[in-house]
């Protein structure tokens, strides 16, 4: 009822019963056994991949979830998660507005899309749904370095809207929180929820020679644009989440204010 119908009208998903949070009830019971054979499906080609390519603090944290048979109850996985870093999840009806977004993680509440996509979405799927939101964010969400990282860039996105720098600042939640790779002592391994969700672009972003892996550097990323149609060139590789949450612990206004009249690298950019 509260959320804006302008914002609505080109998604999926259904907003009419959205509190003006965009909050909805996950009605967990009107899942189909369909759908939850489909998520299972999706969890299963997915697993295959984890051992391989995925981060351990993301390995560790799955196996804790206990989320492999069913769509999760949303308010049971939080439950756990409230007692290990404080945040919890929030069902949504798809993809919010910026400041609703925002101020959900700055309140240690991550927003969950409610829907399944449909079989024939089974490798690619244009939004996101209950499967990307939750298998590929939620797990690192145990992490303490990187809980605290997406709550102070919750808190930081509120302050780039007041700067008008949430462009550069969202350069850095795709660089990161959805296809960041980060050194192991096993070599280079995935922990964007983009990458953890993707049977495809998760063994791509990690052997392929392809794309370059460029270290981690706050400046580039914020300056190297991205494109949301194909597999990425470029991906930024973090030491570890405690260094990510270091180098991106200073107020960014100083930063902002020197690279925006900046040109741009293309997402290719040698
Ligand atoms: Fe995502």
């Amino acid at each position: 009822m509260g959320s804006d119908p302008d914002f609505a009208a080109k998604l999926r998903g259904n907003y009419d019963e959205a509190a003006p949070d965009y909050s909805v009830e996950q009605r967990w019971e009107r899942y189909t056994p369909e759908e939850h054979a489909l998520y299972r499906r999706l969890f299963e080609r997915q697993s295959k991949l984890v051992p391989r390519y995925a981060c351990p603090e993301w390995i560790e944290a799955i196996a804790r979830l206990d989320a492999a048979r069913e769509i999760p109850r949303f308010d049971l996985i939080s439950q756990k998660l409230k007692s290990r870093t404080g945040w919890e999840i929030v069902a949504v009806p798809g993809l919010i507005p910026d400041e609703a977004f925002f101020t959900h993680l700055a309140n240690r509440r991550f927003p969950v899309t409610v829907w399944l996509r449909k079989p024939e979405e089974f490798d690619y799927i244009v939004e996101p749904d209950v499967f990307h939101d939750f298998f590929g964010h939620v797990p690192l969400l145990f992490d303490p370095f990187y809980a605290e990282y997406l709550y102070e860039y919750g808190q930081g996105g509120l302050k780039a809207m007041r700067l008008d720098a949430v462009k550069m600042l969202a350069r850095l939640y795709w660089y990161t929180i959805e296809f960041g790779l980060t050194h192991t002592p096993q070599g280079v391994r995935a922990y964007g929820a983009g990458l953890m969700s993707s049977g495809g672009e998760l063994p791509y972003s990690v052997d392929d020679p392809r794309p370059r892996r460029r270290p981690f550097d706050l400046e580039r990323i914020m300056r190297t644009e991205y494109r949301i149609d194909r597999y990425q060139d470029t991906y930024f590789v973090i030491a570890s989440f405690e260094q990510l949450r270091r180098d991106t612990a200073p107020d960014f206004t100083a930063l902002y204010g020197r690279i925006r009249n900046q040109p741009t690298f293309a997402a290719d950019s040698p």
